[in-house]
């Protein structure tokens, strides 16, 4: 019999709390660009970065700055709405993840609503694709919605892990982590690229980056926070390692 091989695990980092620090203050300083092309040397696979509607922290100037200039494919995460497809469709980042968007929110609470706005999705996506973006879009595990998401036509999907990562006891985050599970793995019999991100951490990647049909996660707050203290190249290793590691049985890690 062949050997059965794991296919890599890619680590995308998001840039986006670099520039929440740099608004927090209205300084010129940090800035994302820098520690995007940081991280791209440091051995990320790609950078993401989140347009938001009301601009809290990565602004439009950072996209158009970072676009021409970074080593890596960027992937730009944006609202479902007019503006930002137009943005995209200009400025033709190679990826794009579609998101739900709420001004109140402190950061991205749930999966896109894929019943309700299936029309909308499909057409943003449709226009992407023409633009020559590649889409992924940001879903709950939830698989009795998997039909509905396959068939608005997107080549990729990110699994929101936020619930996985905010559960408060055992019993419920191997609940969540069963549904990833499930849903990762009927996502890929269906012909989809699996990703997945939200809440990890370098205690917490390790049962997701084993999920064999996942092979993307994408990581901001807590490599950005961890860079505080050990500097952005470090962090990036480190989130690195815990993901390999789990992945091909390495560690002892979560
Ligand atoms: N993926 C998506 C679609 C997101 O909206 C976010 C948060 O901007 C992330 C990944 C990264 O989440 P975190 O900053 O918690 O690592």
């Amino acid at each position: 019999m062949p050997e059965r091989t794991i296919p890599p695990i890619r680590l995308g980092i998001n840039i986006d709390h670099a520039a929440t620090l740099r608004q927090v203050r209205g300084t010129r300083y940090p800035d994302p660009v820098e520690a995007a092309l940081l991280a791209a040397s440091a051995g990320a696979d790609s950078i993401t970065l989140h347009l938001r509607e009301d601009r809290r922290h990565i602004q439009d100037r950072d996209l158009e700055r970072l676009l021409p200039r970074c080593p890596v494919p960027v992937n730009l995460e944006m609202a479902v709405t007019p503006e930002m497809v137009g943005i995209a469709c200009r400025l033709r980042p190679r990826f794009a993840c579609l998101v739900p968007e709420r001004r109140q929110e402190r950061t991205t609470e749930g999966g896109l609503d894929i019943i309700a706005a299936q029309r909308q999705i499909k057409d943003a996506c449709a226009r992407l694709a023409g633009a020559g973006v590649a889409v992924a879009l940001f879903v709950a595990p939830d698989t009795a919605h998997l039909q509905a998401i396959a068939a608005c036509g997107a080549p990729h999907l990110e699994i929101h892990t936020g619930h996985y990562a905010d559960a408060l006891t055992v019993a419920a985050q191997t609940a969540e982590l069963q549904r990833i599970r499930a849903f990762a793995s009927a996502a890929g019999a269906a012909g989809l690229e699996v990703h997945a991100g939200h809440g990890l951490n370098v205690e917490n990647v390790g049962s997701i980056a084993r999920i064999e049909e996942i092979v993307e996660l994408n990581i901001g707050h807590s490599i950005i926070a961890s860079a505080l203290f050990v500097g952005l190249p470090a962090a990036v290793a480190e989130m690195r390692r815990a993901m390999v590691d789990a992945r091909y049985g390495l560690g002892a890690g979560a």
